[in-house]
């Protein structure tokens, strides 16, 4: 339809069908088989026919989606069909490595091809919208949802917003939608739904960056966020939403609530009831009521009562049907692959990709030399609850077919026959709770398990023990006040360290975890996130060498979590304290170090990596030049390797304080062994730029360092001068 179309449609639509526009409910009111993903709660619709609302989430599947689709739009007054939404975070139904790994594979390109996948599956499978990318910064471990953020850099995180986002909408068939606005990921304490509690300043420089990535890269829609910020629920706070959003951002997408987000400011102590709420939320610019009573139950009267003005819902129904003209619905209000769904999920070329992104996303925090393993002239001992376990993939993945899924047992057997297996422990302890409340079968004693791995360590050359947290123990309401592995874990752990030193610690987590006993006693450690369906198979392939693991720590691995929030880009203080460890009046702690176990950036390779001296292109610039800054990367060792060379930044003196480190770009490289390669970066005037003492967006002339190395904990380095356009 052309605009004008839509004008004239929006023109002869009811006030209530206008309404009915901006309300969601679950696919559960019109279709068993949802997923639901939040407190459905009583939900009746006194006021609105559930005949005239706008979408419904929840809900996969070509045949019962285009059943549903067909019925409504055949009794819609004006046969306007519902939008499909559905949360693919890292896969349909071949799962790829959760959003925290993907974005440790540093890699724009890996990201967007896992996304345009996700994207074949999630239109074949008849769904419209994804509530994806997740683009909330996260620096606090214990917070359930960092296994859906790429981590805690604003930089990495813009470049893998705008990645997803070309992905999911490359066919103009999905809808993308960016969430959650905003701030979502620095709630107090890392308590999931909390009070967020950041300057205006952090909230622009760190949380809002990536947010604007999606939108400069066409996001269509934008989700608001549970929490408060100033004060104020994100879903109700005008100034967030029409002010940055909108006009600062310039997003002209839809704008839909989290999950019956607009009902629970009562909760928050804002609103007096859900008619009091709907009015916050329509105001604030809120265009579509997930879930909630809100805009179902008061809307059309707030309008008739003269409360609120009818343009704005005007406003917002016109952006909900320009994004279903734009999905082509009016033409096909079923948008599909001619091809048969089944035959799109989990082919070979989709498993494929899911194991070169599983791979690329595995991090070598730790090797003396155990890695890589040899497939027949060592024994090799596979043991932990991870050996033999289907359950790798994260939190927000709902595979109808988690068969599919290939665990380390079998991918190893399909590699080696001079390995042994052993359970070793329980994934979870007894009674361990999990957001969702799982539990375990335990048939065989934990005496009993434990005994058997010890044996099995006691025969093998080196042991690959297969270890991690439960994957409820993050995802939405996944919070943890202490992130250490269970305690049988660690038992088992202890007990073959005791038989066997040769220990290669797999370590399977939707979070940074606190791994100081594994660092002790392991000699090689692999961390794999949560590696979706072909998880298996990559971790096999790495261990035994036929690929090289290149992964980067997109989040800082914490020593304690006392030390959270912990993330490469803090201050310099007025006492700083460079070695971390604690003596007399400096920052720091008593008991603890400020430095991390393993920094962002960091990960290993099989081969080593040497980084010459930073080289810069002259010693000063101004605002209108550039200046480029150049190293030359060798590969020192036996191993064929690809290397993620990062550019950071430092301005040293500033009207407010800066940041010890500001990643600025990477370079991913393969090197052959003896290879070396120019890495050359091209600083610009806008790189430097940051929210001054007056809160403008603006560089400020000075000294500036400039880093490159394998993380950030790198000290090569080289300095210029920024000069203003006067001198
Ligand atoms: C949930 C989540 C959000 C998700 C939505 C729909 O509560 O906060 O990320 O997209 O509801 O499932």
């Amino acid at each position: 339809m052309t605009i004008k179309e839509l004008e004239k449609l929006l023109s002869e639509m009811s006030l209530e069908e206008k309404v009915g526009q901006m309300v969601q409910r679950s696919a559960s009111v019109m279709a068993e088989g949802t997923i639901v993903t939040g407190p459905e709660g009583t939900v009746d619709s006194e006021e609105m026919s559930v005949g005239l609302i706008g979408s419904v989430l929840g809900k996969r599947g070509a045949g019962p989606l285009h059943k549903i689709q067909k019925e409504f739009v055949e009794k819609h007054p004006h046969h306007i069909p519902l939008l499909m939404m559905y949360d693919v975070i890292n896969g349909l139904e071949t799962i790829f490595p959760i959003p925290l790994a993907q974005g440790c594979t540093f890699s724009s390109q890996l990201v967007e091809e896992a996304a345009n996948i996700a994207m074949k599956e999630t239109v074949a499978a008849g769904v419209n919208v994804t509530f994806s990318p997740m683009l909330d910064l996260v620096r606090d471990a214990r917070w359930g949802r960092v296994v859906e953020s790429t981590g805690e850099d604003p930089w990495l995180n813009s470049q893998m917003a705008k990645a997803m986002v070309r992905g999911y909408q490359s066919k103009g068939k999905l809808a993308a939608c960016f969430k959650h606005f905003a701030a979502y990921g620095a709630p107090e304490g890392g308590r999931d739904y909390d009070n967020v509690e950041l300057s205006e300043r952090t909230l622009r420089e760190d949380y809002l960056p990536a947010y604007r990535a999606a939108v400069e890269e066409g996001c269509a829609m934008a989700m608001t966020s549970f929490n408060t910020w100033n004060r104020l629920p994100s879903t109700g706070n005008k100034w967030l939403l029409r002010k940055v959003l909108r006009d600062e951002m310039g997003f002209d997408g839809v704008l839909i609530s989290d999950f019956a987000a607009i009902d629970e400011m009562i909760r928050w102590g804002i609103v007096e009831d859900s008619r009091e709420a709907a009015k916050l939320a329509i105001k604030a610019g809120v265009d579509i009521d997930m879930h909630s009573n809100g805009y179902m139950n008061h809307l059309v009267r707030l309008v008739r009562e003269g409360e609120v003005d009818e343009s704005l819902v005007d406003e917002a129904v016109m952006r909900i049907l320009k994004l279903k003209n734009s999905l082509g619905l009016f033409e096909q209000a079923y948008a599909g692959f001619e091809e048969d769904e089944t035959a799109l999920l989990v082919c070979d070329a989709h498993r494929k990709k899911a194991c070169e992104v599983a791979t690329a996303s595995f991090v070598l925090l730790k090797n003396e030399g155990l890695l890589p393993l040899n497939k027949t002239e060592e024994t090799i001992a596979f043991i932990g609850p991870y050996v033999d376990n289907i359950n790798i993939y994260g939190t927000w993945s709902f595979p109808e077919k988690p068969k599919n899924t290939i665990t380390v047992k079998q991918a190893v057997m399909k590699k080696s026959q001079e390995v042994l297996f052993a359970k070793g422990a329980y994934v979870l302890d007894e009674g361990q709770n999990t957001r969702m409340q799982d539990t375990e079968e335990r048939p065989v004693s934990e005496e009993l398990l434990l005994r058997a791995a010890v044996e099995a360590a006691r025969k093998a050359d080196k042991v690959v023990l297969c270890l991690g947290e439960h994957r409820n123990q993050s995802g939405e309401g996944g919070s943890r006040a202490s992130i250490g592995l269970p305690e049988g874990q660690l038992k088992l752990l202890e007990k073959v360290s005791e038989v066997n030193a040769n220990i290669i610690s797999v370590i399977f987590s939707g979070r940074p975890l606190e791994l100081n006993k594994v660092e002790n006693l392991s000699k090689s450690i692999l961390m794999v996130w949560m590696p979706g369906t072909e998880g298996g198979n990559a971790i096999a392939n790495v261990l035994f060498g036929d690929v090289v693991p290149q992964g980067k720590l997109a989040m800082t691995l914490p020593r304690s979590v006392g030390q959270v929030p912990i993330y490469y880009g803090q201050f310099n203080t007025g006492r700083p304290n460079p070695t971390g460890i604690k003596i007399g009046f400096v920052h720091g702690y008593i008991d603890e170090s400020t430095r991390p176990l393993y920094p962002f950036g960091h990960g290993l390779s099989y081969t080593t990596f040497s980084y010459s001296p930073v080289v810069l292109s002259q010693k000063e610039m101004n605002k209108n030049g550039t200046i480029v800054a150049k190293v030359v990367v060798a590969n020192d060792g036996d191993y064929a390797g690809t290397e993620t060379v990062q550019l950071y930044l430092r301005d040293v003196k500033g009207s407010v304080i800066r940041p010890v480190k500001m990643l600025r770009g990477i370079e991913k490289i393969k090197l052959k062994p003896g290879e070396r390669q120019d890495v050359s970066f091209v600083i610009t005037e806008e790189m430097l730029r940051f929210y001054n003492a007056d809160m403008e967006y603006v560089s400020e002339p000075g000294l500036f360092h400039v880093f490159i190395g394998t993380s950030s904990d790198t000290d090569n380095m080289a300095e210029f001068l920024l000069v203003s356009e006067t001198e």
